[in-house]
């Protein structure tokens, strides 16, 4: 009798391990079917050059998509690095990604795309192929219709350069995230602006700019390690950051240290609040990057105009105050 309760639980167990192994592997890469933004690219030379500001600054795609973490390195100090793609982007027991091949290459990149389907990508996190990708990684959904245009018109604007890019690898653990998580879902609830606030020093343009463009929030909002999901309040920081293998054995650094992302609202105790003056705050953006493997996107950002980041700081200050003592900002995981 108790034998056979336990074979039967058994049985049922193992039923419920092949139909959820099953339901994984039919829609892990499930091809979603949603509409193409009807945005058109440019060939105005003014809107190129405000596309090339975002890629470069603000919005920084050139962080990411570059061939290999020597040419990250140098995407932080240099604006010319060709946007080919190519590096890995471990994802621990995930798997990996590999930023696109954004130049307008026919055969390699986004030259086989037409502008619905790059437009797509940005604003609903849905790949020219139909697949999701993991959204909040490029965030940039409520990107002003200008904006994007703006971007995308540079991309265009690019020297083609032929580098085929290795695409996703996701381990069967992996496929589980995907499938269940809804971070790696299409979103659908984009509001964007039609037009970007002004480039002004106002609060409004800082959180827009924190939100949509620079990504600020992600990384500085704790977040959940699997799922990304948040778990703390916005922008009190506490996200731990896994070191980039590769990038750590490239400088020469300690491959086992972590990352935190501080505390940037207005608290006393906070990493904003280390900066007394609006001068002090822009100053250490135009230093860049002092922790040499920090993941925030230094070089990018500290091409931000004065106005863009004394938005930002208006925006921070305008936050409500979260008492958030994250710890020591580098560290090592037990
Ligand atoms: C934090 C790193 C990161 C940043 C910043 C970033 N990207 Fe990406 N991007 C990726 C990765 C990784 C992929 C591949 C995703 C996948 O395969 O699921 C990707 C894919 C894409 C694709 C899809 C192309 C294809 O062939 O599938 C486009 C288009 C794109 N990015 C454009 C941009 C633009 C434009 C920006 C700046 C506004 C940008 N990205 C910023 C990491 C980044
Ligand atoms: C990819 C993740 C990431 C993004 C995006 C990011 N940060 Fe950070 N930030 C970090 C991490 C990690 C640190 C701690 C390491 C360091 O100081 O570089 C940090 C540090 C800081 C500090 C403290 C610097 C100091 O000298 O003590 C400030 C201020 C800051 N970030 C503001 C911002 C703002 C504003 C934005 C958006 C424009 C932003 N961050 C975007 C990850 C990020």
């Amino acid at each position: 009798m108790f034998k056979k309760i336990i074979l039967g639980l058994f049985t049922v167990l193992l039923l419920i391990v092949v139909i959820f192994s099953i339901y994984v592997s039919s829609s892990w890469d499930k091809k979603y079917d949603i509409p193409y933004p009807t945005l058109k690219s440019s060939t105005d030379s003014a809107i190129i050059a405000h596309g090339k500001y975002l890629v470069t600054g603000p919005a920084h795609c050139i962080s990411c998509h570059v061939k290999d973490y020597n040419a990250m390195i140098r995407a932080d100090t240099s604006l010319m690095e060709p946007l080919q793609g190519g590096v890995l982007f471990p994802m621990g027991p995930m798997g990996s990604l590999s930023p696109a091949n954004l130049t307008p290459d026919p055969t390699t990149g986004i030259g086989r795309y037409d502008d619905g389907e790059v437009f797509r990508m940005m604003r609903h996190a849905v790949k020219p192929d139909g697949t999701a990708t993991l959204s909040i990684m490029m965030p940039f959904w409520n990107m002003a219709d200008d904006d994007l245009i703006a971007v995308v018109s540079y991309l265009r604007s690019l020297d083609p350069v032929e580098n085929e890019t290795p695409g996703p690898n996701y381990t069967f653990m992996g496929k589980i995230i995907r499938t269940m998580a809804p971070l790696f879902k299409p979103v659908t609830n984009s509001t964007p602006p039609a037009i970007a606030p002004a480039m002004q020093p106002t609060i409004e343009r800082g959180k827009y700019l924190a939100h949509y463009v620079a990504n600020c929030v992600t990384c500085h909002t704790n977040r959940d390690q699997m799922t990304f999901t948040a778990i703390g309040p916005e922008f009190a920081g506490g996200f731990e950051m896994e070191p980039m293998e590769p990038l750590h054995v490239k400088l020469g650094v300690d491959p086992d240290l972590w990352t935190r992302a501080p505390n940037i609202t207005p608290h006393p105790n906070s990493a904003l609040s280390k900066f007394k003056t609006l001068d002090e705050w822009i100053e250490r953006f135009r230093t860049g990057r002092i922790i040499e493997f920090s993941p925030m996107d230094w070089g990018p950002f500290s091409r931000m105009t004065d106005a863009d980041l004394e938005a930002i700081w208006l925006y921070l200050h305008s936050l409500d105050p979260v008492e958030n003592e994250i710890g020591p900002v580098i560290f090592k995981k037990e």
